[in-house]
């Protein structure tokens, strides 16, 4: 056959193909502008597909990405590569626009300290405190991300002497595999510590806290991306790797309830934190939650005086938090964000005289060192970061976790996918990620006057609360004394600190 002939072959059998293709476009019934535009309506589709690329490649300026913008994205990867993470000619951003929040320096900087200040969790009832840095990696579960993404995390970890939080999944080998600090969550499914009928088993729990590499363990109450739901874990992905870590059946949906089995009540809850407190062998207790309503934080602080016991650290979840998967109703129009939620939760704390025996983390788009600086402000002693610890591994913010199609290999379940992650280059990125934005912290509070975060104050935070007007956090908030409300609280509190009640969530006086 002549070259001329083999091309007319081939060019015969693809008009074929595009003409069997715009057949089945006008027969079939499920996509209304493919029948009326066969062939060049896959072209919606294509685009489509990749628009998050174009918007965030060609349209989206260096202050406008969501959820994290261009300028912080850059700034975490330069820092987790090394490279200098600073910008040139000054700030993109309209600092009169209202909402603009800015740090107040000192006129007398301090030179920052040679090493940056860590946290000391553990209450008067824990007897193996853990010493915590200013910035850890926020639970995100095997499951969610890729075998070589909790290596990776894990091994920065290590590294870089701070906290890895593994997540409602489960404790699986690659959170063990590489040596660094565990922060052990366990959500509603009680994954790695559950019976066979999904309750909470005690023996496994002792079993998997007694690891070394477990420094504390944490209940999750609710997350910011989806308060109020547990997850689910779809009947495909339930391998039997993963059913063997979470302990559930190969093959089955995998659901986390929306609430606990364990409490139902204030004081169950907190009975429930000093059990796996001594289950654990006297390692840190805490939970994490998105706040909902003020009533049901007092509540836990009424239980907590009440049960003469408390939690030894508890974190706050902002509702602007991230998710490998939740419905946007969830992520857009549920829970608190986390400027309001911090606050809440540590003025009930210093009201009620519990705020010294308990640390606060928060976590909620912490990715650069303003961010670390501006929760301590607000009430935190430690941040913990989800995203931008993806981002230091890899993750491009091409918004398809919950796909299983990440196209770099960090939350996904395919191991082709996952094999692009390499453990050892992406665990050096997120150490020197973290170490680089903690020393930005400090060195931002030394630029405050602040020696250390505990001189750091609402005064130093402002915020434009107009394009003419603005105030400190100091004047814009209420700030509780300590031990305030026990002596019976102030008009703008006591409606919720008389509704709340050690034995019961929620508030009697519904549509008040
Ligand atoms: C992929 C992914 C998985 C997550 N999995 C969990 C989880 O298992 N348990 C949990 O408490 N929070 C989970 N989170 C929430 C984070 O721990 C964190 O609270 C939230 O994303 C806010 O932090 P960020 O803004 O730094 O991402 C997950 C977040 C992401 C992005
Ligand atoms: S690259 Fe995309 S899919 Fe992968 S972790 Fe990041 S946002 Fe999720």
């Amino acid at each position: 056959m002549s070259k001329r002939e083999r091309t007319a072959g081939v060019a015969a059998g693809a008009a074929g193909a595009l003409a069997a293709v715009a057949a089945w476009d006008l027969l079939q019934r499920q996509h209304s502008v493919l029948r009326n535009y066969p062939l060049v309506g896959h072209l919606r589709y294509l685009l489509e597909g990749i628009r998050p690329e174009i918007q965030q490649y060609f349209i989206e300026s260096n202050t406008e990405g969501r959820p994290f913008d261009r300028e912080i994205r850059d700034t975490i990867y330069e820092r987790a590569k090394g490279i200098h993470g600073e910008q040139a000619f000054g700030t993109e951003r309209d600092v009169n626009l209202a909402g603009y929040e800015y740090l107040v320096h000192s006129i007398a900087p301090l030179e920052p300290p040679a090493e940056p200040p860590r946290v000391v969790i553990g209450g008067p009832d824990c007897s193996r405190p853990y010493s915590m840095a200013l910035l850890n990696v926020s639970a995100m579960s095997f499951g969610a991300l890729s075998a070589n993404a909790i290596r990776a995390l894990n091994k920065g970890a290590a590294l870089g002497g701070f906290a890895h939080d593994t997540g409602e999944g489960g404790l699986t080998p690659y959170h063990l595999e590489n040596g660094g600090d565990l922060i052990w969550e366990i959500g509603s499914g009680y994954f790695s510590t559950r019976t066979s009928d999904g309750n909470f088993d005690p023996a496994k729990f002792v079993e998997n806290s007694s690891h070394d590499q477990v420094k504390a363990t944490s209940l999750k109450l609710s997350q910011g991306a989806k308060p109020g739901i547990g997850g689910v874990l779809p009947a495909a992905k339930v391998s039997a790797e993963i059913a063997a870590i979470r302990g559930v059946p190969e093959g089955e949906k995998c659901v986390s309830p929306p609430g606990h089995s364990v409490f139902s009540t204030p004081v169950e809850l907190i009975e429930f934190i000093a059990r796996m407190r001594e289950l654990s062998g006297g390692k840190p207790a805490g939970f994490k939650l998105c706040v909902g309503s003020r009533t049901d934080v007092l509540a836990i602080c009424k239980a907590m005086l009440q049960v003469g016991t408390t939690p030894d650290f508890i974190i706050v979840d902002g509702s602007e938090g991230g998710t490998a998967a939740a419905p946007l109703e969830y992520e857009d129009h549920v829970g608190m964000p986390l400027t309001d939620g911090l606050m809440l939760v540590h003025n009930a704390l210093v009201g009620s005289g519990l705020r010294d025996r308990i640390k606060l983390g928060a976590s909620g788009k912490v990715a650069a060192g303003n961010d670390i600086v501006k929760r301590l402000i607000q009430g935190a002693d430690f941040t913990n970061s989800a995203r931008a610890m993806m981002m230091a591994i890899g993750c491009i913010q091409s918004l398809r976790c919950h796909t299983d199609r990440c196209p770099v290999g960090v939350a996904t379940q395919n191991p082709r996918r996952s094999r692009a992650l390499d453990v050892a280059d992406k665990s050096e990125r997120v150490h020197r990620y973290q170490q680089a934005t903690v020393a930005e912290a400090v060195k931002m509070m030394a630029s405050l006057g602040a020696g250390s975060p505990e001189e750091l104050n609402p005064r130093l935070l402002r915020r434009n609360v107009s394009e003419v007007e603005n105030a400190s956090y100091a004047e814009l908030y209420e700030w509780l004394q300590p031990g305030e409300l026990l002596a019976g609280a102030r008009p703008s509190w006591s409606v919720d600190w008389q509704d709340a009640s050690p034995d019961r969530f929620g508030s009697p006086a519904v549509g008040r």
